[in-house]
């Protein structure tokens, strides 16, 4: 990636979830009653990761405005950050009389099974992505762990080659294992804890919870295959 910032800078302008973080009590949320018990805590509430993205789209209409942009989505993860940040991104846009014009295409990716980062990465998108030569591309996926995906992602969107790259994760995991590689733009760096929520899954389940939570061992035991 060929963005302004380097990772310590880029790190900066991202809120840090320290280790320690509890969460909130799920009591003080609304969420799904059939969740009851799968889930430990609210981590990220919804209108937090709401506004965290109205920044992160103001950052990419610095940055990117005036042109156009093609928007790569990583499905299935990132559908609900890609619909919340273009909306963004149109909206002000508008209001700052920046225009930006926006594509989207969406690419699907599976690699991981039960709560487990698995070698086998299976890309299902469209085969051909050939409109991305010569544009501005800009990939959004939800979540960042390990940063083996992102990694291979690049590989293979480079080989159409666009114009420029850049990455937005709304997550990012530290630690050990934590991700090899940082997006251009990061709207939470987060401790290594399995989450769920906002369109991320375990096994294909809490995608329609809004908040960002993390996962109870219930809930990977009832979830798991
Ligand atoms: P990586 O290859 O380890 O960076 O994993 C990236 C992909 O794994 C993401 O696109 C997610 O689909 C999934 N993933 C990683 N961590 C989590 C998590 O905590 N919750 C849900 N999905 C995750
Ligand atoms: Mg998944």
């Amino acid at each position: 990636m060929d963005g302004r910032l380097d990772g310590t800078e880029r790190k900066q302008k991202s809120v840090v979830i320290q280790e320690g973080w509890p969460g909130y009590n799920l009591e003080l949320f609304n969420y799904p009653e059939h969740y009851h018990g799968d889930i430990e805590n609210v981590y990220i509430p919804h209108g937090v990761i709401m506004d965290r993205i109205e920044s992160i789209a103001r950052d990419i209409l610095e940055d990117l405005g005036q042109h156009t942009l093609m928007v790569l989505c990583v499905l299935k993860g990132g559908y609900k950050f890609c619909a919340d940040l273009v909306d963004s991104i149109k909206a002000q846009s508008r209001s700052t009389n920046c225009p930006l014009t926006v594509r989207v295409e969406f690419i699907r990716l599976k690699s991981y099974l039960n709560d487990r980062s698995t070698e086998d990465l299976h890309i299902t998108g469209p085969d051909d992505l050939s409109v991305l030569r010569g544009k501005n591309v800009l990939i959004v996926e939800a979540i960042v762990g390990t940063g083996k995906t992102m990694m291979s992602l690049l590989k293979h969107v480079v080989t159409f080659q666009p114009k420029t790259i850049k990455v937005a994760g709304l997550l990012v995991k530290q630690g050990p294992n934590g991700a090899a590689m940082l997006p251009d733009y990061v709207g939470f760096v987060i401790p290594n804890h399995f989450v769920v929520g906002y369109a991320l899954d375990y096994n294909e389940y809490f995608r329609d919870l809004d908040h960002i939570c993390v996962i109870s061992e219930k809930g990977k035991l009832k979830y798991k295959v």
